[in-house]
Protein backbone atom coordinates (compact mmCIF):
# COMPACT_ATOMS: atom_id res chain seq x y z
CA UNK A 1 0.00 0.00 0.00
CA UNK A 2 1.10 3.37 -0.97
CA UNK A 3 2.49 5.80 1.80
CA UNK A 4 0.26 8.61 2.61
CA UNK A 5 1.11 12.14 2.49
CA UNK A 6 -1.44 15.25 3.38
CA UNK A 7 -0.75 18.70 2.72
CA UNK A 8 -2.03 22.05 3.36
CA UNK A 9 -2.27 25.68 2.53
CA UNK A 10 -3.89 27.91 4.86
CA UNK A 11 -7.32 28.86 3.70
CA UNK A 12 -6.89 32.39 2.03
CA UNK A 13 -8.86 35.43 3.00
CA UNK A 14 -11.61 36.05 -0.28
CA UNK A 15 -10.00 38.84 -2.57
CA UNK A 16 -10.18 39.62 -6.06
CA UNK A 17 -6.93 40.80 -6.27
CA UNK A 18 -4.22 37.90 -5.45
CA UNK A 19 -0.59 39.00 -5.71
CA UNK A 20 1.78 36.49 -7.20
CA UNK A 21 2.76 36.68 -3.13
CA UNK A 22 -0.18 35.24 -2.06
CA UNK A 23 0.14 32.14 -4.98
CA UNK A 24 3.51 31.67 -3.16
CA UNK A 25 2.05 29.01 -0.66
CA UNK A 26 0.06 27.86 -3.10
CA UNK A 27 2.61 26.83 -5.88
CA UNK A 28 5.31 25.37 -3.02
CA UNK A 29 2.49 23.29 -1.90
CA UNK A 30 1.99 22.17 -5.67
CA UNK A 31 5.23 21.53 -5.98
CA UNK A 32 6.10 19.65 -2.90
CA UNK A 33 2.84 17.78 -3.49
CA UNK A 34 3.88 16.72 -7.05
CA UNK A 35 7.33 15.38 -5.48
CA UNK A 36 5.35 13.27 -3.29
CA UNK A 37 3.31 11.85 -6.17
CA UNK A 38 6.03 11.02 -8.09
CA UNK A 39 8.06 9.36 -5.42
CA UNK A 40 4.86 6.69 -5.61
CA UNK A 41 2.99 8.87 -2.34
CA UNK A 42 -0.41 8.98 -1.82
CA UNK A 43 -1.27 12.49 -2.02
CA UNK A 44 -3.76 14.58 -0.65
CA UNK A 45 -3.59 18.30 -1.28
CA UNK A 46 -6.28 20.70 0.12
CA UNK A 47 -6.44 24.36 -0.34
CA UNK A 48 -9.54 26.71 -0.13
CA UNK A 49 -11.38 30.00 1.15
CA UNK A 50 -11.50 31.18 4.54
CA UNK A 51 -14.91 33.04 3.83
CA UNK A 52 -16.69 34.29 7.33
CA UNK A 53 -16.04 37.61 10.07
CA UNK A 54 -17.43 40.70 9.69
CA UNK A 55 -14.49 42.07 6.73
CA UNK A 56 -16.03 39.56 4.48
CA UNK A 57 -19.40 40.41 5.09
CA UNK A 58 -18.68 44.37 4.49
CA UNK A 59 -16.56 43.80 1.50
CA UNK A 60 -20.33 42.28 0.19
CA UNK A 61 -22.06 45.48 0.65
CA UNK A 62 -19.49 47.87 -0.23
CA UNK A 63 -19.86 45.71 -3.94
CA UNK A 64 -23.36 45.64 -3.50
CA UNK A 65 -23.62 42.46 -3.58
CA UNK A 66 -25.73 39.44 -1.68
CA UNK A 67 -22.74 38.00 0.79
CA UNK A 68 -23.17 34.47 -0.69
CA UNK A 69 -23.06 35.57 -4.56
CA UNK A 70 -20.18 38.20 -4.00
CA UNK A 71 -18.13 35.17 -2.20
CA UNK A 72 -18.77 32.64 -5.07
CA UNK A 73 -17.68 35.43 -7.63
CA UNK A 74 -14.41 35.86 -6.16
CA UNK A 75 -13.86 32.09 -5.44
CA UNK A 76 -15.09 31.39 -9.02
CA UNK A 77 -11.94 33.45 -9.78
CA UNK A 78 -9.76 32.06 -7.46
CA UNK A 79 -10.11 28.85 -8.73
CA UNK A 80 -9.51 30.14 -12.57
CA UNK A 81 -6.24 31.28 -11.16
CA UNK A 82 -4.90 28.17 -9.78
CA UNK A 83 -5.81 26.21 -12.68
CA UNK A 84 -4.26 29.12 -14.74
CA UNK A 85 -0.69 28.12 -12.42
CA UNK A 86 -1.24 24.44 -12.98
CA UNK A 87 -2.23 24.27 -9.30
CA UNK A 88 -3.08 20.51 -8.94
CA UNK A 89 -5.06 20.43 -5.79
CA UNK A 90 -7.07 17.25 -4.46
CA UNK A 91 -9.66 19.81 -2.74
CA UNK A 92 -11.08 23.44 -2.17
CA UNK A 93 -12.51 23.65 0.88
CA UNK A 94 -14.73 26.61 1.54
CA UNK A 95 -15.87 27.54 4.94
CA UNK A 96 -19.33 28.39 3.67
CA UNK A 97 -19.48 24.68 2.72
CA UNK A 98 -22.30 22.71 4.25
CA UNK A 99 -20.67 19.89 5.79
CA UNK A 100 -17.66 22.40 6.92
CA UNK A 101 -20.30 24.60 8.79
CA UNK A 102 -22.30 21.45 10.66
CA UNK A 103 -18.55 19.66 11.60
CA UNK A 104 -17.49 23.11 13.47
CA UNK A 105 -20.72 23.60 15.13
CA UNK A 106 -20.05 20.26 16.41
CA UNK A 107 -16.44 20.38 17.00
CA UNK A 108 -17.07 24.08 19.32
CA UNK A 109 -19.62 21.56 21.11
CA UNK A 110 -17.20 19.21 21.79
CA UNK A 111 -14.66 21.12 23.19
CA UNK A 112 -17.70 23.14 24.77
CA UNK A 113 -18.77 19.34 26.80
CA UNK A 114 -14.99 18.91 27.51
CA UNK A 115 -14.79 21.49 29.87
CA UNK A 116 -12.59 23.57 27.01
CA UNK A 117 -14.94 26.73 26.63
CA UNK A 118 -16.61 28.79 29.25
CA UNK A 119 -18.76 31.82 28.78
CA UNK A 120 -17.29 35.22 30.41
CA UNK A 121 -17.34 38.48 29.67
CA UNK A 122 -15.01 39.85 27.45
CA UNK A 123 -14.21 43.51 28.09
CA UNK A 124 -12.03 45.61 25.49
CA UNK A 125 -11.30 48.88 23.66
CA UNK A 126 -14.54 49.00 20.91
CA UNK A 127 -15.22 50.83 17.49
CA UNK A 128 -18.82 51.29 17.36
CA UNK A 129 -19.47 51.98 13.83
CA UNK A 130 -16.77 49.48 12.84
CA UNK A 131 -18.39 46.95 15.32
CA UNK A 132 -14.55 46.05 16.12
CA UNK A 133 -12.67 45.55 19.53
CA UNK A 134 -8.92 46.17 19.53
CA UNK A 135 -6.54 45.35 21.96
CA UNK A 136 -4.53 49.26 22.84
CA UNK A 137 -0.93 48.27 20.46
CA UNK A 138 -3.43 47.99 17.71
CA UNK A 139 -4.76 51.45 18.03
CA UNK A 140 -3.11 54.50 15.92
CA UNK A 141 -2.78 57.60 17.83
CA UNK A 142 -5.23 55.66 20.38
CA UNK A 143 -7.73 55.48 17.54
CA UNK A 144 -9.48 52.85 15.59
CA UNK A 145 -6.91 51.94 12.92
CA UNK A 146 -9.86 50.95 10.01
CA UNK A 147 -12.14 54.19 10.80
CA UNK A 148 -9.71 56.50 12.91
CA UNK A 149 -12.45 57.67 15.36
CA UNK A 150 -12.60 57.62 19.19
CA UNK A 151 -13.12 54.06 20.74
CA UNK A 152 -14.04 53.11 23.98
CA UNK A 153 -14.53 50.44 27.00
CA UNK A 154 -17.03 47.80 26.08
CA UNK A 155 -17.95 44.47 27.61
CA UNK A 156 -19.67 41.97 25.49
CA UNK A 157 -20.64 38.28 26.47
CA UNK A 158 -18.55 35.59 24.96
CA UNK A 159 -17.11 32.09 24.95
CA UNK A 160 -13.69 31.61 25.86
CA UNK A 161 -11.57 28.43 25.22
CA UNK A 162 -8.87 27.64 27.69
CA UNK A 163 -5.56 28.38 26.05
CA UNK A 164 -3.72 29.41 29.26
CA UNK A 165 -3.94 25.27 30.29
CA UNK A 166 -1.63 24.61 27.34
CA UNK A 167 1.69 26.33 27.73
CA UNK A 168 3.67 23.60 29.24
CA UNK A 169 2.19 20.98 26.69
CA UNK A 170 3.14 22.90 23.82
CA UNK A 171 6.72 24.12 25.40
CA UNK A 172 6.70 19.68 25.53
CA UNK A 173 5.81 18.93 22.40
CA UNK A 174 8.34 21.84 20.80
CA UNK A 175 10.89 20.06 22.82
CA UNK A 176 9.59 16.46 22.09
CA UNK A 177 9.46 17.06 18.80
CA UNK A 178 12.22 19.57 17.00
CA UNK A 179 10.90 19.35 13.57
CA UNK A 180 7.21 20.05 14.59
CA UNK A 181 7.71 23.56 13.67
CA UNK A 182 10.28 24.85 11.06
CA UNK A 183 12.28 26.76 10.39
CA UNK A 184 13.58 25.96 14.37
CA UNK A 185 13.82 30.16 14.40
CA UNK A 186 10.00 30.45 14.36
CA UNK A 187 10.06 27.61 17.95
CA UNK A 188 12.09 30.55 19.62
CA UNK A 189 9.32 33.20 18.32
CA UNK A 190 6.65 31.05 20.06
CA UNK A 191 8.21 30.25 23.02
CA UNK A 192 9.75 33.91 23.57
CA UNK A 193 7.06 35.90 22.82
CA UNK A 194 4.27 34.09 23.26
CA UNK A 195 3.90 31.02 25.45
CA UNK A 196 6.92 32.09 28.46
CA UNK A 197 5.32 35.32 29.30
CA UNK A 198 2.25 33.45 29.50
CA UNK A 199 -0.94 32.20 27.29
CA UNK A 200 -3.75 34.13 27.90
CA UNK A 201 -7.34 32.11 27.03
CA UNK A 202 -8.96 32.86 23.77
CA UNK A 203 -11.93 34.54 23.09
CA UNK A 204 -13.91 32.21 20.73
CA UNK A 205 -16.94 33.91 20.13
CA UNK A 206 -18.70 37.01 19.11
CA UNK A 207 -22.15 38.43 19.42
CA UNK A 208 -21.14 41.65 17.37
CA UNK A 209 -19.85 39.76 14.06
CA UNK A 210 -23.09 37.94 12.27
CA UNK A 211 -21.35 36.66 9.24
CA UNK A 212 -19.92 33.62 10.83
CA UNK A 213 -20.99 29.72 12.08
CA UNK A 214 -23.18 30.53 15.03
CA UNK A 215 -22.65 28.54 18.51
CA UNK A 216 -25.06 26.11 18.20
CA UNK A 217 -26.49 25.77 21.84
CA UNK A 218 -26.64 29.59 21.92
CA UNK A 219 -26.85 30.79 18.42
CA UNK A 220 -26.50 34.64 18.80
CA UNK A 221 -22.76 33.98 19.26
CA UNK A 222 -20.78 33.50 16.12
CA UNK A 223 -17.92 31.19 16.39
CA UNK A 224 -14.17 33.47 16.30
CA UNK A 225 -12.76 32.91 12.33
CA UNK A 226 -9.56 31.18 13.61
CA UNK A 227 -11.57 28.38 14.94
CA UNK A 228 -13.76 28.35 12.12
CA UNK A 229 -10.53 28.62 9.78
CA UNK A 230 -8.00 26.14 11.70
CA UNK A 231 -11.16 23.14 11.07
CA UNK A 232 -10.74 23.12 7.84
CA UNK A 233 -8.17 20.87 7.80
CA UNK A 234 -10.12 18.16 9.62
CA UNK A 235 -13.75 19.20 7.90
CA UNK A 236 -12.05 19.11 4.19
CA UNK A 237 -11.42 15.50 5.14
CA UNK A 238 -15.32 15.06 5.99
CA UNK A 239 -14.04 14.76 9.99
CA UNK A 240 -17.10 14.84 11.88
CA UNK A 241 -19.52 13.83 9.00
CA UNK A 242 -21.59 11.17 7.64
CA UNK A 243 -18.29 9.86 5.84
CA UNK A 244 -14.68 9.89 7.95
CA UNK A 245 -12.93 7.42 5.60
CA UNK A 246 -10.47 10.07 4.26
CA UNK A 247 -10.18 11.57 7.50
CA UNK A 248 -9.52 7.79 8.84
CA UNK A 249 -6.77 7.87 6.16
CA UNK A 250 -5.09 11.21 5.96
CA UNK A 251 -5.11 13.01 9.32
CA UNK A 252 -2.70 13.83 10.85
CA UNK A 253 -1.65 16.03 8.47
CA UNK A 254 1.94 15.60 7.10
CA UNK A 255 3.19 19.10 6.29
CA UNK A 256 0.82 21.90 6.90
CA UNK A 257 2.69 25.39 5.08
CA UNK A 258 1.96 28.05 5.94
CA UNK A 259 3.17 32.18 5.65
CA UNK A 260 5.27 33.29 8.81
CA UNK A 261 2.74 35.75 9.24
CA UNK A 262 0.32 33.04 10.79
CA UNK A 263 2.85 30.92 12.39
CA UNK A 264 0.90 31.99 16.01
CA UNK A 265 -2.03 30.23 14.85
CA UNK A 266 -0.91 27.38 13.57
CA UNK A 267 1.68 26.73 16.38
CA UNK A 268 -0.63 27.57 19.18
CA UNK A 269 -4.30 27.78 19.04
CA UNK A 270 -4.02 24.66 16.44
CA UNK A 271 -2.10 22.35 18.88
CA UNK A 272 -4.11 23.33 21.88
CA UNK A 273 -7.58 22.88 19.92
CA UNK A 274 -6.22 19.42 18.97
CA UNK A 275 -5.39 18.29 21.95
CA UNK A 276 -8.46 19.65 23.48
CA UNK A 277 -10.18 16.84 20.97
CA UNK A 278 -8.13 14.26 21.59
CA UNK A 279 -6.74 14.09 17.99
CA UNK A 280 -3.47 13.50 16.84
CA UNK A 281 -1.21 16.58 15.89
CA UNK A 282 0.40 17.21 12.62
CA UNK A 283 3.40 16.09 11.71
CA UNK A 284 5.08 19.49 11.04
CA UNK A 285 4.91 23.21 10.54
CA UNK A 286 6.55 25.11 8.00
CA UNK A 287 6.75 28.66 8.61
CA UNK A 288 7.51 29.86 4.83
CA UNK A 289 9.00 33.74 4.45
CA UNK A 290 7.48 36.24 2.27
CA UNK A 291 7.82 37.96 -1.54
CA UNK A 292 8.56 41.66 -0.40
CA UNK A 293 8.58 44.33 -3.37
CA UNK A 294 12.15 45.63 -3.05
CA UNK A 295 14.35 47.70 -5.47
CA UNK A 296 13.46 50.91 -7.05
CA UNK A 297 9.85 51.29 -8.91
CA UNK A 298 12.01 53.50 -11.15
CA UNK A 299 14.84 51.94 -13.63
CA UNK A 300 16.96 54.53 -13.87
CA UNK A 301 19.86 52.90 -15.60
CA UNK A 302 17.48 52.36 -18.70
CA UNK A 303 16.02 55.55 -18.31
CA UNK A 304 12.25 53.73 -18.86
CA UNK A 305 9.63 54.24 -15.88
CA UNK A 306 9.02 51.20 -14.85
CA UNK A 307 6.11 49.92 -12.01
CA UNK A 308 6.57 46.62 -11.43
CA UNK A 309 3.62 44.09 -12.00
CA UNK A 310 3.13 41.23 -9.32
CA UNK A 311 -0.18 40.57 -10.67
CA UNK A 312 -0.13 37.17 -11.86
CA UNK A 313 -3.19 37.57 -14.14
CA UNK A 314 -0.93 39.83 -16.15
CA UNK A 315 2.65 37.80 -16.11
CA UNK A 316 1.05 33.95 -16.66
CA UNK A 317 -0.04 34.63 -20.19
CA UNK A 318 2.27 36.63 -21.18
CA UNK A 319 5.41 34.49 -20.09
CA UNK A 320 3.63 31.02 -18.60
CA UNK A 321 2.56 29.71 -15.51
CA UNK A 322 6.07 27.96 -15.38
CA UNK A 323 8.17 30.92 -15.64
CA UNK A 324 6.34 32.61 -12.73
CA UNK A 325 6.25 29.24 -10.44
CA UNK A 326 10.02 28.51 -11.22
CA UNK A 327 10.59 32.38 -10.34
CA UNK A 328 8.93 32.32 -6.73
CA UNK A 329 10.26 28.89 -5.82
CA UNK A 330 13.79 29.81 -6.95
CA UNK A 331 13.95 32.93 -5.72
CA UNK A 332 12.54 32.94 -2.30
CA UNK A 333 15.42 30.92 0.19
CA UNK A 334 14.37 28.48 2.28
CA UNK A 335 12.37 29.55 5.10
CA UNK A 336 13.30 33.59 4.51
CA UNK A 337 12.14 36.29 2.81
CA UNK A 338 12.54 36.91 -1.37
CA UNK A 339 12.45 40.08 -2.99
CA UNK A 340 10.44 40.63 -5.77
CA UNK A 341 11.50 42.66 -9.00
CA UNK A 342 9.74 42.79 -12.17
CA UNK A 343 13.00 42.78 -14.24
CA UNK A 344 15.07 40.75 -11.70
CA UNK A 345 11.78 38.37 -13.09
CA UNK A 346 12.31 38.84 -16.46
CA UNK A 347 15.90 38.64 -16.42
CA UNK A 348 15.70 35.44 -14.71
CA UNK A 349 13.46 34.24 -17.42
CA UNK A 350 16.14 35.21 -19.76
CA UNK A 351 19.83 33.55 -18.26
CA UNK A 352 17.89 30.68 -16.64
CA UNK A 353 14.94 29.65 -18.48
CA UNK A 354 15.99 30.81 -22.07
CA UNK A 355 19.69 30.40 -21.91
CA UNK A 356 20.40 27.27 -19.69
CA UNK A 357 17.17 25.17 -20.12
CA UNK A 358 15.70 25.84 -23.11
CA UNK A 359 18.66 26.55 -25.40
CA UNK A 360 19.94 23.30 -23.96
CA UNK A 361 16.78 21.36 -25.16
CA UNK A 362 16.59 23.04 -28.66
CA UNK A 363 20.41 22.74 -29.23
CA UNK A 364 20.32 18.88 -28.22
CA UNK A 365 17.42 18.22 -30.27
CA UNK A 366 18.46 20.17 -33.38
CA UNK A 367 22.01 18.15 -33.06
CA UNK A 368 20.09 15.01 -32.76
CA UNK A 369 17.66 15.93 -36.31
CA UNK A 370 20.91 16.88 -38.13
CA UNK A 371 22.93 13.90 -36.94
CA UNK A 372 20.72 11.31 -36.33
CA UNK A 373 17.74 12.12 -38.22
CA UNK A 374 16.74 12.37 -34.49
CA UNK A 375 16.84 8.79 -33.82
CA UNK A 376 18.02 8.04 -30.07
CA UNK A 377 21.36 6.10 -30.65
CA UNK A 378 22.71 3.00 -29.17
CA UNK A 379 25.81 3.47 -27.52
CA UNK A 380 28.43 0.58 -26.95
CA UNK A 381 30.26 2.57 -24.19
CA UNK A 382 31.02 5.74 -22.87
CA UNK A 383 34.06 8.41 -23.16
CA UNK A 384 35.65 9.89 -20.10
CA UNK A 385 33.48 13.55 -20.89
CA UNK A 386 30.34 11.98 -20.68
CA UNK A 387 31.18 9.40 -17.84
CA UNK A 388 32.27 12.58 -15.38
CA UNK A 389 28.87 15.01 -16.75
CA UNK A 390 26.78 11.54 -15.80
CA UNK A 391 28.63 10.87 -12.31
CA UNK A 392 27.44 15.34 -11.86
CA UNK A 393 24.06 14.85 -13.10
CA UNK A 394 23.62 12.05 -10.47
CA UNK A 395 25.27 14.62 -7.81
CA UNK A 396 23.10 17.19 -8.61
CA UNK A 397 19.84 14.90 -8.54
CA UNK A 398 21.24 13.23 -4.66
CA UNK A 399 21.08 17.03 -3.63
CA UNK A 400 17.86 17.18 -5.24
CA UNK A 401 16.40 14.53 -3.17
CA UNK A 402 17.67 15.66 -0.03
CA UNK A 403 16.65 19.00 -0.11
CA UNK A 404 12.93 18.03 -0.95
CA UNK A 405 13.08 15.67 2.08
CA UNK A 406 13.31 19.02 4.46
CA UNK A 407 11.42 20.93 1.46
CA UNK A 408 14.28 23.08 0.53
CA UNK A 409 12.32 23.97 -2.69
CA UNK A 410 14.71 26.80 -3.83
CA UNK A 411 17.71 24.95 -3.23
CA UNK A 412 16.51 21.42 -5.17
CA UNK A 413 15.19 23.39 -8.19
CA UNK A 414 19.04 25.18 -8.38
CA UNK A 415 19.97 21.91 -8.39
CA UNK A 416 18.21 20.41 -10.99
CA UNK A 417 19.71 23.76 -13.18
CA UNK A 418 23.38 22.71 -12.12
CA UNK A 419 22.18 19.53 -14.10
CA UNK A 420 21.38 21.50 -17.24
CA UNK A 421 23.79 23.99 -17.19
CA UNK A 422 26.54 21.06 -16.76
CA UNK A 423 24.98 19.53 -20.30
CA UNK A 424 25.64 22.83 -21.42
CA UNK A 425 29.42 22.88 -20.31
CA UNK A 426 29.75 19.58 -21.77
CA UNK A 427 28.62 20.54 -24.86
CA UNK A 428 31.63 22.98 -25.51
CA UNK A 429 33.91 20.48 -23.94
CA UNK A 430 32.61 17.50 -26.46
CA UNK A 431 32.45 19.64 -29.20
CA UNK A 432 29.99 16.97 -31.01
CA UNK A 433 30.26 19.37 -34.19
CA UNK A 434 33.80 18.62 -34.41
CA UNK A 435 33.39 15.12 -34.15
CA UNK A 436 30.69 14.49 -36.39
CA UNK A 437 33.56 15.98 -39.03
CA UNK A 438 35.87 12.74 -37.65
CA UNK A 439 35.99 9.94 -39.66
CA UNK A 440 35.71 7.23 -37.53
CA UNK A 441 33.80 9.62 -34.78
CA UNK A 442 30.18 7.88 -35.33
CA UNK A 443 30.23 6.44 -31.93
CA UNK A 444 32.11 9.10 -30.16
CA UNK A 445 29.09 11.09 -31.51
CA UNK A 446 26.25 8.46 -30.25
CA UNK A 447 27.72 8.38 -26.96
CA UNK A 448 27.46 12.60 -26.73
CA UNK A 449 23.98 12.67 -27.82
CA UNK A 450 22.62 10.09 -25.43
CA UNK A 451 24.31 11.33 -22.32
CA UNK A 452 22.70 14.79 -23.18
CA UNK A 453 19.27 13.37 -24.07
CA UNK A 454 19.24 10.90 -20.81
CA UNK A 455 20.79 14.24 -18.86
CA UNK A 456 17.90 16.02 -20.06
CA UNK A 457 15.35 13.60 -19.63
CA UNK A 458 16.47 13.18 -15.79
CA UNK A 459 16.85 17.17 -15.30
CA UNK A 460 12.73 17.23 -17.27
CA UNK A 461 11.72 14.17 -14.83
CA UNK A 462 13.40 15.97 -11.51
CA UNK A 463 11.68 19.53 -12.77
CA UNK A 464 8.15 18.59 -13.47
CA UNK A 465 6.69 19.10 -10.28
CA UNK A 466 8.03 22.41 -10.13
CA UNK A 467 7.89 23.92 -13.99
CA UNK A 468 5.14 20.67 -15.33
CA UNK A 469 4.28 22.58 -18.26
CA UNK A 470 8.00 22.41 -19.93
CA UNK A 471 9.01 19.16 -18.38
CA UNK A 472 6.03 17.24 -19.45
CA UNK A 473 6.34 18.79 -23.09
CA UNK A 474 10.41 17.67 -23.24
CA UNK A 475 9.83 14.39 -21.45
CA UNK A 476 6.56 13.96 -24.19
CA UNK A 477 8.75 14.70 -27.17
CA UNK A 478 11.46 12.21 -25.59
CA UNK A 479 8.58 9.39 -25.52
CA UNK A 480 8.64 9.34 -21.63
CA UNK A 481 5.37 9.62 -19.70
CA UNK A 482 5.79 7.37 -16.78
CA UNK A 483 3.81 8.88 -13.57
CA UNK A 484 6.47 8.04 -10.81
CA UNK A 485 10.11 8.53 -10.53
CA UNK A 486 12.10 5.94 -12.11
CA UNK A 487 15.36 4.51 -10.89
CA UNK A 488 17.92 7.07 -12.59
CA UNK A 489 20.76 5.34 -12.46
CA UNK A 490 21.25 4.30 -15.74
CA UNK A 491 21.94 6.55 -18.24
CA UNK A 492 19.60 4.26 -20.73
CA UNK A 493 16.48 4.44 -19.85
CA UNK A 494 15.37 6.36 -23.76
CA UNK A 495 14.44 3.43 -26.08
CA UNK A 496 17.41 3.41 -28.78
CA UNK A 497 16.09 4.21 -32.72
CA UNK A 498 12.75 6.12 -31.36
CA UNK A 499 12.37 9.22 -32.70
CA UNK A 500 11.87 12.11 -30.85
CA UNK A 501 9.45 15.13 -32.01
CA UNK A 502 10.69 18.34 -32.52
CA UNK A 503 9.42 20.87 -30.09
CA UNK A 504 8.80 24.32 -30.71
CA UNK A 505 11.26 27.09 -28.44
CA UNK A 506 10.44 26.41 -24.91
CA UNK A 507 11.09 30.05 -24.17
CA UNK A 508 11.80 32.35 -26.61
CA UNK A 509 14.25 35.25 -25.51
CA UNK A 510 12.63 38.41 -24.01
CA UNK A 511 14.06 42.16 -24.69
CA UNK A 512 13.55 43.07 -20.74
CA UNK A 513 13.89 46.60 -21.68
CA UNK A 514 10.79 46.34 -24.35
CA UNK A 515 8.76 44.32 -21.61
CA UNK A 516 9.17 46.24 -18.90
CA UNK A 517 7.96 49.30 -20.95
CA UNK A 518 5.06 46.98 -21.65
CA UNK A 519 4.28 46.00 -18.67
CA UNK A 520 3.97 49.52 -17.14
CA UNK A 521 1.01 50.31 -19.15
CA UNK A 522 -0.41 47.16 -18.31
CA UNK A 523 -0.55 47.33 -14.52
N1 LIG B 1 -7.19 33.07 6.04
C1 LIG B 1 -5.92 33.06 6.67
C2 LIG B 1 -5.40 31.64 6.83
C3 LIG B 1 -6.28 30.70 7.59
S1 LIG B 1 -5.62 29.10 7.60
C4 LIG B 1 -6.48 28.24 8.70
C5 LIG B 1 -4.91 33.87 5.85
N2 LIG B 1 -5.23 34.10 4.56
S2 LIG B 1 -4.38 35.04 3.57
O1 LIG B 1 -5.13 35.07 2.33
O2 LIG B 1 -4.10 36.29 4.18
O3 LIG B 1 -2.99 34.37 3.33
C6 LIG B 1 -2.84 33.15 2.63
C7 LIG B 1 -1.36 32.78 2.51
O4 LIG B 1 -0.68 33.71 1.66
C8 LIG B 1 -0.60 32.81 3.85
O5 LIG B 1 0.23 31.69 3.95
C9 LIG B 1 0.23 34.08 3.76
O6 LIG B 1 1.37 34.02 4.53
C10 LIG B 1 0.55 34.04 2.26
N3 LIG B 1 1.04 35.32 1.77
C11 LIG B 1 0.37 36.51 1.65
N4 LIG B 1 1.22 37.44 1.14
C12 LIG B 1 2.45 36.90 0.93
C13 LIG B 1 3.66 37.32 0.38
N5 LIG B 1 3.87 38.57 -0.02
N6 LIG B 1 4.66 36.40 0.24
C14 LIG B 1 4.49 35.07 0.57
N7 LIG B 1 3.36 34.66 1.10
C15 LIG B 1 2.34 35.56 1.38
O7 LIG B 1 -3.88 34.23 6.39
Amino acid sequence: MKEKFYITTPIYYPSAKLTIGNCYTTIICDAIARFKKLQGKDVFYMTGTDEHGQKVFEAAQKAGKEVKQHLDDIVADTQQLWKMLDIDYDKFIRTTDEDHVCAVKKIFNTLYEKGYIYKATYKGLYCLPCEAFWTPSQLVDGKCPDCGREVCEQEEEAYFFKLSQFGDKLLKLYADNPKFLLPTSRVNEMVNNFIKPGLEDLCVSRTSVKWGIPVDFDPKHTIYVWIDALSNYLTGLGYMSQDESKFQKYWPADLHLIGKDIVRFHAIIWPAILMALDLPLPKQIFGHGWLMLGGDKLSKSKKTETVECTDPRILVPRYGSDAVRYYLLREIPFGSDGNYSTEAFLNRFNSDLCNNFGNLVSRTFSMLKKYFNSEIPAVESYGENEKQLQSRVLQERDKVLHYMQTYDVSKAVASIFNIFSEANTFIQLAQPWAVAKQEDGQQQLKAIMRSLLETIRIGCELLEPFMPNSAKKVLAALGQSDKEFSDFDKFEKLKPGEKIAQLSILFPRLDVAKELEELSKLV
